[in-house]
Order: structure tokens, then C-alpha cells, then sequence
């Protein structure tokens, strides 16, 4: 075969042909010559032939290039011209039944030989975490980001669907949404300012001119452990309400959940299923939706929060806090609450939490004014997913809130008006979007749903 070494000019390997983009190789003809670019994703040199997977981004084909080729290492970036052949045995992991023969290829830039070496699947946590920009060019995290990308077009899709519109509040502000522990402060010239919590506020100043508005931002925590769930910077998709009840906010919470998962199933469950296999039924299409042994289904189980601590009492679930049963008032932490979604087996929205636990703009029940209206949404293996609630619409009510609080009322002044000039109940929910990979692709950790993870101690690369 014909070699053009080190050349960037793939033109000269194209030979005019069009470049055919990885995820359509399954689809061209056998026999047809095709141009395409790509990374050596793996490499196997015997001494008359080299087998070698590439990757382009959109795909993965296995290629023979039949001779004697000088040696190259994993990562390097080829131009490459062959003929489209059927072969069964290439079906492995993401790749097509296709292989592709050489006829002519060039090295666009080589990949130095330590490549090999830097990481294992033994490399530590924090090692692989280091060489982050290396570990994503892998079939497994790669997955995981590609999915990430098809969620957030579903979130997008779902809330277009219903005519809702897309806003983008500042995340530099100068008042806190969700207590004072998480919040990272900075100095903006001169003044006091922090990293958003949540866009919920500015969400709410945006009902009385767009109607049903969402956002997908990222939110700030300064979260003081490392677990597997908390970020000090995730991506928070928002959504808010005018002129709902808790009921439909809870209808809707659970619709998109579905609506969300089912698009995305049906356009990338083959990656979901790479990266996580055990829950597809034996012998389904990855594709559609009802092969999930996952999918949820509607209703999602209600429980009262108040029921949520007698169900952790009756099932022997204590709390780690205090080593003893849980009394009626304590937070249901990660574990517990782990503890507790594995055995309901489904999803689940956990309602009624007692005010003194929840964020100061919370509704209260009017059933129970010790309570308030809102809503966590609980996923097997992970927890808590989505927070949500109705928001205090009354002006009298908010001002005795952050009185409560010790929040000055003064920086609030652009929320609080809300409440004078034409106030309705409403309400809306925050979902993480790395939770919610964690659940859907069995992911160990938040982290791994991020491109470049931030948490506690880490903020580099
Ligand atoms: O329950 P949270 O704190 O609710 C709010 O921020 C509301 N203001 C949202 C709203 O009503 N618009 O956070 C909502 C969700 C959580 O359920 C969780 O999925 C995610 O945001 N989340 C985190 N994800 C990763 N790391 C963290 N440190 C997170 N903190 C919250």
C-alpha cells in the first residue's frame, strides 16, 4: 500500500473523495472506496499486517492495513483511503461489521510512544482525573459524554415541546438560594458577590413576562466532602411555573423524566447499553425505550417525608448521624436514602418536608402549615435526583421568611416584588444533570459525568 508519512495535507490521500464520517460507515456499500479521518484508537501490528481501530469522534471501524507498515503508537491522527468490506467479526464494542482495507493512508501527526504508559485500569482515582483531557478519548467516557450531550438536546426538546422558553440569568449574584454553608464568595469590584446556587430566583422573575421558562446553567456549591453525588460546580437544568398547583408540578416533574429518558434511549441506548449493559433485558434493542429494565414508569411512588422516616424505622435503616432510628425532623442523608430507594425498587417523590429543613421561599402546605410543598425526586442507586417546590407568592409571608432566615430583605428587593405587582402561586424543580447520568449510565461517581470535573480540592485541569 501506498504511504504518504507525515503529511497534514490529507487531500493528498483523499484523492477528491468526499470524507465519510464515521457513524455512517455501517450504512455505506460493500466494495465502495472511502476516504475518512480519524485517531488510532487501538493498535495491533503483527508482521505482515496491522489491525488497527479508528476513531473519529461520531464512530469507531475497524482497519486492515495489509503489509508491512512502519510501527505507530495508539493516538495517532491518520488520513486514510480504503475499500468498504462486510466482516461479522468486526462487531465488537461500538464498532460496525464493516473493515476497512487499505489502499492508501497518511499520518497527519504521530503519538509520542508513552502514551502507553501514562494510564492503566489500575491508575488511581486522582491519577485518571489528571489526565482527564487523555482518559475522555476512551470508549467508556466518551460514551458517557456523548449521552450527556444527547440529555441535554432531550431536556431541550421536551421543554420546546410545550412552548416553553429558554433564559439565561447571571451566575455572579449577590444573593444566596440555598443557605449560606455552599456558597462561594468572590470580590466583584470592590463589592461581595457569589456563585449561583440555583437561577431559580431570576426563574421566577421571568413568569409574568415569558410564561413557562427553563434554564441549563451550571451552579455553584462550595460542598465541604467529597462524596459521590456533590460537585462544586454541576449542570442544573431549571424550570418555573406561573399559575400551578403542587400536583401539576409534580405531574410534570415525572412527565419529563420519562420524556427525557425515552428520547434519549431511542438516540443513543447503544451507548448507554456499551457503558451499561446489565440493564437491558436479555435480547433487546438498545433503542427502545421498553428494553430498560430502568425505564420509569408513571406514577412515580408518593411518600410524605413523614412516611419516608417511618418507612427507614420499619426497614431497620438508622441514622449515621446519630446511630439510632430517625426521628421525625432529621435530614434523610445520601446513604439512608440510598438505603431506602433500593428497597422500593422505582423512582420516587418524597413531598412534605417540614419547613425548618427546607429553603426559606418554600410554600407552606396549607394542609399543615409546619410543612411545606415541595418535592425530591429519588432514583434507585443514586437518591436524590430533582429538588423542587411551590415558592411563597404572598409579600407578607416572604418578608417574615427572610426575617427568619437573617436574610436582608433590601438585596432580595427585585424577588420580593413579585409578590406586589401581580403575584400567582407557582413553582418549579432543579434537576442535576450529573445525577441523573450517574443513574442512567451506573456511573460510580458525579464525576464521571463531567467533562472536567470541580470539587472539593480539585479545580485543574
Ligand atoms: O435541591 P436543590 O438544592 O434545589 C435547588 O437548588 C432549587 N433552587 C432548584 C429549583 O427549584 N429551581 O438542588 C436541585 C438539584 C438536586 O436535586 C441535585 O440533583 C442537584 O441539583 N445538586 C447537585 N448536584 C451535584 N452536586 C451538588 N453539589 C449538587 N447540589 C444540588
Amino acid at each position: 500500500i501506498d504511504t504518504v508519512k507525515i503529511n497534514a495535507d490529507f487531500r493528498l490521500v483523499s484523492k477528491g473523495l468526499p470524507r465519510t464520517m464515521l457513524r455512517d460507515i455501517a450504512n455505506v456499500a460493500a466494495g465502495t472506496e472511502v476516504f475518512i479521518t480519524g485517531w488510532a484508537h487501538r493498535v495491533r501490528h503483527q508482521s505482515r499486517i496491522a489491525f488497527v481501530v479508528v476513531r473519529d469522534g461520531t464512530g469507531f471501524v475497524q482497519v486492515v492495513f495489509p503489509g508491512a507498515i512502519e510501527a505507530f503508537h495508539r493516538e495517532t491522527s491518520l488520513a486514510i483511503r480504503a475499500i468498504v468490506r462486510s466482516e461479522p467479526k468486526a462487531a465488537v464494542e461500538l464498532q460496525p461489521a464493516v473493515e476497512l482495507h487499505v489502499e492508501e493512508y497518511s499520518i497527519i501527526g504521530n503519538s509520542d510512544g508513552d502514551i502507553e504508559n501514562i494510564i492503566t485500569e489500575d491508575s488511581s482515582q486522582d491519577k485518571k482525573l489528571d489526565q482527564r483531557h487523555l482518559v475522555i478519548r476512551g470508549t467508556n467516557a466518551s460514551s458517557v459524554l456523548k449521552t450527556r450531550h444527547e440529555l441535554l438536546r432531550a431536556f431541550r426538546e421536551h421543554f420546546w415541546g410545550r412552548d416553553m422558553i429558554e433564559v439565561t440569568p447571571p451566575t455572579l449574584v449577590q444573593t444566596q438560594c440555598e443557605g449560606g454553608s455552599t456558597l462561594f464568595d468572590l470580590m466583584y469590584y470592590g463589592e461581595k458577590a457569589y456563585l449561583t446556587q440555583s437561577s431559580q430566583l431570576y426563574l421566577e422573575t421571568c413568569l409574568t413576562s415569558m410564561g413557562d421558562v427553563y434554564c441549563i446553567l451550571p451552579s455553584y456549591r462550595a460542598e465541604k466532602s467529597k462524596t459521590r453525588r456533590h460537585l462544586s460546580e454541576f449542570t442544573h437544568v431549571e424550570a418555573e411555573y406561573p399559575n400551578i398547583t403542587f400536583e401539576d408540578l409534580l405531574d410534570r416533574i415525572e412527565n419529563m423524566i420519562i420524556d427525557v429518558v425515552s428520547i434519549v434511549v431511542r438516540r443513543c441506548g447503544d451507548l448507554i447499553a456499551f457503558v451499561n449493559p446489565q440493564q437491558l433485558k436479555e435480547g433487546c434493542d438498545p433503542k427502545e425505550p421498553s428494553s430498560w429494565k430502568f425505564m420509569p414508569k408513571k406514577p412515580f411512588r408518593r411518600l410524605k417525608y413523614s412516611d419516608a422516616i417511618k418507612f427507614c424505622n420499619e426497614h431497620n435503616i438508622l441514622n449515621p448521624e446519630t446511630g439510632a432510628a430517625f426521628q421525625f425532623g432529621e435530614d434523610i442523608s445520601d446513604q439512608p436514602e440510598r438505603a431506602m430507594v433500593a428497597l422500593i425498587g422505582e423512582c420516587v417523590l418524597m413531598t412534605h418536608f417540614p419547613a425548618e429543613m427546607k429553603s426559606f421561599y418554600m410554600s407552606r402546605d396549607p394542609a399543615d402549615k409546619t410543612l411545606t410543598e415541595s418535592v425530591d425526586v429519588l432514583m434507585p442507586g443514586v437518591g436524590e435526583i430533582v429538588g423542587g417546590s411551590m415558592r411563597m407568592w404572598n409579600y407578607e409571608e416572604l418578608m417574615g421568611a427572610y426575617k427568619k432566615e437573617n436574610l436582608d430583605p433590601s438585596t432580595y428587593y427585585w424577588y420580593t416584588e413579585q409578590r406586589k405587582y401581580g403575584s400567582v402561586p407557582h413553582g418549579g424543580f432543579g434537576l442535576g444533570l450529573e445525577r441523573l447520568i450517574v443513574w442512567l449510565m451506573n456511573q460510580d461517581s458525579v464525576k464521571d459525568a463531567c467533562l472536567f470535573p470541580r470539587y472539593m480540592g480539585r479545580c485543574t485541569p
